[in-house]
């Protein structure tokens, strides 16, 4: 087991994933809660996140002595390793060097951290951001690395077995970060690596069960992934103390409503309430342009909708939702600096508070990979837990201009036709997200010996990891051809296909 203190990073959960990708089971523990956490869990080894605040403040956080006095190994990053240099002793100075971004470190010396990583003498690109560093080293300590700005970029007392790097081996940006976190892990601090998505499940169950007790759980289904893995979690925990309410927008793709029904009635047997609410939203945002007062819309007929049915329901005092990681750190930037709202995804933000109800939220240190992961280990199929991302307000979203019902359904047949040829070509599971858009432009084209004029339907394929970046998926053409030419023959009302090669950023995945 490895303890986990957080500072208070936005990247501290990527430490965690890090760590379970090496098969070995953490905690994220804010640092306040510590020494406590440190004396239940009796954890191998210790990683002290990095965090926003400055050493150099006499009240800005501190781990708790207890951590470096248990013969533990210990690891601080940024600002872990800032806190363990001054509260061992050394110094740390603010101000005049702040670093953000790509450096490169020089290996001084080998160490045990650098096994069959780095090699003394050789330099390596690591990602940093921080203000303050490390001036003067604790007794024992000596220097492993250093980059320009960083004179201490990795310290190491290796006989205590305590280390501190000044960058980010958490995030991808330090390429080699992952293998100096198994070395951490793995080799000093001893972990076998036998911890897998099993162990996440029962700890997730016994979590959950210990939290709601004999109480009851409402679960608003939104046809994706998460929710539908956290639903099939949370029932396997309490069973029928749970109830699914699936409040149909008409805004899915096709079949995919009935496909959701089907699955949680039938395969796993849990109460489900299917709303038909599809005249109501579809009627709300006929006429609709702007995309943020659909946005808006969506989300607020949603609550009133999903309010509704709860109180049919009556007597939750819990909601659970399929919130992941990323839905926690999204719009708030990494390298800091004030963020703007480039769309508004939180569809049902500020649901329990209104509704007076307590969240569970079993997937919220998960990633997208994860959950998909825990699905599978849940029984879920392949076909499902597999799914492409799909956007909270769907389609409305994918109808650029003005929503009518007719739009929609043309743009269901297009994108039906889309996914079927990707799926058919083996591309599904190379690509993050592949969606058709309807577009508000009708152009001229000849069919048979008759003129039309119909809309535009773009084509977007992208690739990513999380969703924040992505690039547009390289088809050949051939496969293009094909697909346009399927579209303009079987879906009335398109005459004109396109494909969207734009990167994000500059653009964004979906068009609104
Ligand atoms: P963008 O378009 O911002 O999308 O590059 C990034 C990811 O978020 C999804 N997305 C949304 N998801 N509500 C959601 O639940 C929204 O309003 C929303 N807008 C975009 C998008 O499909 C992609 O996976």
């Amino acid at each position: 087991k490895i303890l986990i203190v957080d500072f208070g990073s936005q990247v501290t959960q990527l430490i965690a994933r890090r760590v379970r990708e090496e098969g070995v089971y953490s905690e994220v523990v804010p640092f306040q809660k510590a020494a406590q956490a440190f004396h239940e869990m009796k954890p191998k080894g210790v990683i002290l996140s990095g965090g926003p605040e400055s050493v150099t403040i006499d009240t800005s956080p501190r781990a708790p002595q207890d951590l470096f006095d248990g013969e533990v190994p210990v690891f601080g990053i940024c600002y872990g390793q800032q806190t363990m240099a001054a509260q061992l002793g050394g110094q740390v100075e603010g101000g005049h060097h702040s670093e953000f971004g790509r450096a490169e470190v020089e290996v001084l010396k080998p160490s045990a951290l650098f096994t069959g990583v780095w090699t003394q003498g050789e330099k390596y690109p690591v990602w940093m951001s921080h203000g303050d560093r490390v001036t003067k080293l604790p007794d024992g300590f000596e220097v492993l690395a250093a980059s320009q700005n960083a004179p201490f970029a990795v310290v190491a007392d290796e006989s205590r077995k305590f280390y501190g790097v000044q960058f980010h081996p958490e995030v991808v940006h330090t390429p080699q970060g992952a293998q100096l976190i198994r070395n951490f892990v793995r080799e000093i601090a001893g972990c076998n690596g036998d911890w897998t998505m099993k162990a996440f499940r029962d700890e997730a169950i016994a979590r959950i069960r210990a939290q709601v007790g004999s109480g009851r759980v409402i679960c608003g289904l939104s046809g994706g992934v998460d929710s539908a893995v956290a639903a099939v979690l949370i029932h396997e925990a309490i069973g029928d103390q749970l109830t699914c309410v699936f409040v149909d927008h008409g805004l899915l793709r096709a079949g995919e409503a009935d496909w959701v029904v089907s699955l949680f009635r039938d395969s796993y047997n849990i109460p489900l309430v299917h709303v038909q609410a599809q005249d109501l939203f579809v009627g709300a945002l006929e006429g609709v342009s702007d995309p943020e007062v659909k946005r808006k819309t969506i989300g607020k007929l949603f609550i009133d909708v999903f309010e509704a049915e709860a109180k049919k329901i009556g007597g939750a005092e819990f909601l659970a939702q399929g919130t992941l990681y990323p839905d926690v750190i999204e719009s708030v930037s990494f390298t800091g600096g004030p963020s703007v709202t480039i769309k508004s995804h939180h569809n049902v933000g500020g649901l329990p508070e209104r509704m007076n109800m307590k969240l569970v939220e079993p997937l919220r240190e998960l990633f997208k990979d994860e959950v998909r992961a825990l699905g599978r280990e849940l029984g879920l199929p392949q076909a499902f837990v597999g799914r492409h991302p799909f956007p909270g307000p769907g389609l409305a979203i994918r109808v650029p201009g003005t929503i009518t019902r007719e739009k929609l359904d043309i743009l269901r047949k297009a994108d039906a036709i889309y996914l079927e040829e990707i799926r058919n070509a083996g591309l599904y599971d190379h690509i993050w997200q592949a969606f058709a858009v309807l577009l508000p432009v009708k152009t001229v084209g000849v069919m048979g010996d008759g003129r039309t004029y119909d809309h535009v339907c773009a084509l977007r394929a992208v690739t990513s990891v999380d969703g924040m970046t992505a690039d547009f998926y390289p088809f050949d053409m051939q496969f293009l051809g094909q697909v346009a030419t399927r579209i303009i023959n079987e879906v009335k009302g398109i005459n004109r296909v396109t494909y969207d090669i734009t990167s994000k950023p500059p653009g964004t995945i979906e068009w609104e």
